[in-house]
């Protein structure tokens, strides 16, 4: 399977941006995740009048590529039309860091696009090595 340019990714989370339900915060948030074998999960924040079920477009996407079976992963592009690049929140870096550690983050609005790592967004973060008992 060919692996898609940056500017592809983004564009594919730009298109999964179009399938947002964010009725109650207006902040529409499309993600496009890449697994090792270049296959390409997409997602969209889903959101609920219960505001704290909401789910973030980067954890739709990696649910689903993981429901599907898919463990490895090397980039995932999150789009938003907010005026700053928005980078992922606190729970999905912590998701990411469980499922997908040391992935690339491409972060885009209409206008900006930066480049980082996970690495970089969740520095000493919390993993299953804390779990193991002594
Ligand atoms: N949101 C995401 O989808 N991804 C993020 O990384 C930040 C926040 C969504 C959750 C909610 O639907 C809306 O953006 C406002 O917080």
């Amino acid at each position: 399977m060919p692996f898609l340019t940056d500017d592809e990714l983004v564009r594919r989370a730009w298109d999964a941006r179009g399938h947002s339900c964010s009725q109650y915060s207006g902040f529409a948030v499309g993600a496009a995740l890449e697994a090792d074998d270049g296959r390409i999960f997409t997602g969209c924040n889903v959101e609920s009048s219960s505001y704290g079920l909401t789910c973030c477009a980067e954890r739709v996407a990696l649910f689903k590529a993981l429901s599907e079976g898919v463990r490895a992963f090397r980039r995932v592009a999150v789009v938003t039309a907010a005026p700053r690049v928005c980078p992922p929140c606190g729970a999905c870096r912590q998701v990411l860091a469980d499922y997908a550690p040391g992935i690339a983050v491409i972060m885009a609005n209409e206008s900006e696009r930066i480049l980082s790592t996970l690495d970089e967004l969740f520095p000493f973060g919390f993993d299953q090595n804390f779990l193991a008992r002594p």
